[in-house]
């Protein structure tokens, strides 16, 4: 059964107006007291959808469980502090995101350490800070990682991130991270990459094999994907164990998709790139809930391993964490129309500084200063910078809009803010609302902060900024 979206499947209202209401907080209130665009963190519900995640696993799994929040996905501390709150540990992918985690108090022995193109500075950052587990990518970062345990006298708990050449039905290929031909991530199953590398690890004192890894995708629906990839690698882990190793982890990596938004299929996506048809707006009612995905992953694993050799359960929830529980306000700055030609709105915010994700990513837009006046026209909604491509939805349907409204892009939560660029425009405040509180989490960047790494030339001053 699907049905439309209403405000209430964000945990929002609406006001007797229809005005879009996060607790006792109008919407469009917030965006004129702190200004647009501006994101509008749910902080209280991205806490309790993190909690949920981690009890739906540990029901559903009688073996020991892991969350680990995916940095990447959104790393605004106040993001990362309420999935903390939640029970969830640390995963990195970048030295950035390990200091970040340092920074904010988690122990090495609470991180996972991600990511196909590890410097041997960001191995040595993570050996030194004895994080839980390194995911290997690839057999040169096997004898890197090695190397750098040695000359630190350590050993080190690896993961073996393997490629299972697995892409989901209608995944597109930018997000197919399982695929062997469109992605470079993991270890090649078929060609015996990860028993090679199993071998080398043998011989390696400076490693401890744990288990394996694998990611295979974002924004992934349909609970029974998990189970079909543990299948193909069910051999794999019969023969290491024949092969003596113990398979302690398996470490199911994210994906799991928000209900309230969705990738665009493969087909879509060149529909929409290539002729400008977006595809039907979002409904519920046709995505896993996180008892699924956590049912589907218990009874594959209690399938293939004996019930004393279960391994521990890792799992590394983003956008189902974050997504959500966020949305992002924008001004309407002008209204244009070309007769027989189309509608534009004019925001303050596009794919250029603050929507990258709407290129690939189905969002609902809510007018924000009335969410039941009905939607009875095509626009095209577009941000401030001087290209283009520069376009938030183009041909989706809106009600009539007066300029100096507010528009929200319901879904802000994972991968908008890691994508931003100050393209000409600050970047925007963050503001979170938890019960009848508000308060600023991330101040807007100032042109300060822009021309901040800038050597500048001031009058009198012709030394480069340099003494
Ligand atoms: C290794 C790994 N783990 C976890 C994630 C988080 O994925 P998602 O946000 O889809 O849950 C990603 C995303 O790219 C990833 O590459």
């Amino acid at each position: 059964m699907t049905q439309t979206l209403e405000p209430r499947d964000w945990g929002l209202g609406t006001d007797a107006d229809g005005r879009l209401m996060i607790g006792a907080e109008s919407a469009a209130g917030l965006a004129r007291a702190y200004g647009t665009p501006l994101h509008v963190l749910h902080e209280e519900r991205l806490e309790a959808t993190a909690v949920r995640f981690r009890r739906s696993m540990e029901a559903a799994y009688p073996g020991r469980t892991s969350v680990h929040f995916a940095f990447k996905c959104n790393s605004v501390p106040a993001v990362i502090e309420a999935a903390r709150r939640a029970g969830l540990k640390a995963e990195v992918m970048s030295p950035f995101e390990l200091e970040l985690a340092l920074r904010l108090g988690y122990r090495g022995d609470d991180i996972v350490v991600n990511g196909p193109g590890k410097t041997a500075a960001f191995l040595k950052m993570s050996v030194e800070s004895a994080v839980r587990l390194i995911a290997v990518d690839s057999l040169g970062e096997l004898a890197l990682v090695h190397e750098i345990a040695q000359a630190a006298r350590k050993r080190v708990d690896v993961l073996l991130r393997v490629n299972p050449d697995f892409v989901p039905r209608g995944m597109n290929a930018g997000s197919a991270t399982g695929s062997r031909k469109g992605c470079a991530f993991g270890l090649d199953l078929r060609s015996g990459e990860v028993r090679t590398a199993l071998g080398l690890v043998q011989s390696m004192p400076g490693l401890r094999f744990q288990g394996f890894h694998f990611h295979i995708g974002t924004g992934i629906r349909d609970a029974t994907v998990y189970a079909r990839v543990l299948d193909r690698l069910a051999p794999l882990f019969r023969e290491t164990r024949a092969d003596g190793f113990r398979v302690d982890i398996v470490d199911i990596g994210g994906g799991f998709a928000s209900s309230t938004t969705r990738e665009m299929t493969s087909r879509e996506l060149l529909v929409y790139q290539g002729l400008g048809r977006l595809p039907a707006r979002v409904s519920v009612g046709d995505c896993a809930s996180f008892e699924d995905f956590s049912g589907e992953i218990a009874r594959a694993l209690l399938r293939i391993f004996p019930g004393d050799e279960l391994p521990e359960l890792i799992s590394e929830p983003g956008r189902s964490i974050a997504s959500p529980n966020q949305f992002l306000l924008l001004t309407v700055s002008y209204v244009k129309t070309r007769p027989k030609v189309r509608k534009w709105l004019i925001t303050d915010g596009g794919l250029g500084t603050v929507t990258l994700p709407t290129f690939y990513e189905c969002h609902e837009v809510l007018l924000a200063d009335d969410v039941r006046r009905p939607r009875t026209e095509n626009v095209t909604i577009v941000g401030p910078v001087c290209f283009a491509s520069d376009i938030v939805y183009r041909n989706i349907r809106m009600p009539e809009i007066r300029p100096g409204e507010i528009i929200a892009i319901m879904d802000s939560g994972a991968y908008f803010i890691a994508q931003e660029s100050s393209f000409g425009f600050p970047r925007p405040a963050v503001v979170a609302v938890k019960g009848n509180t508000c308060r600023l989490v991330r101040r807007r960047e100032t042109f300060v902060d822009l021309m901040g790494r800038d050597i500048l030339l001031t009058p009198g001053d012709h030394s480069g900024g340099q003494s």
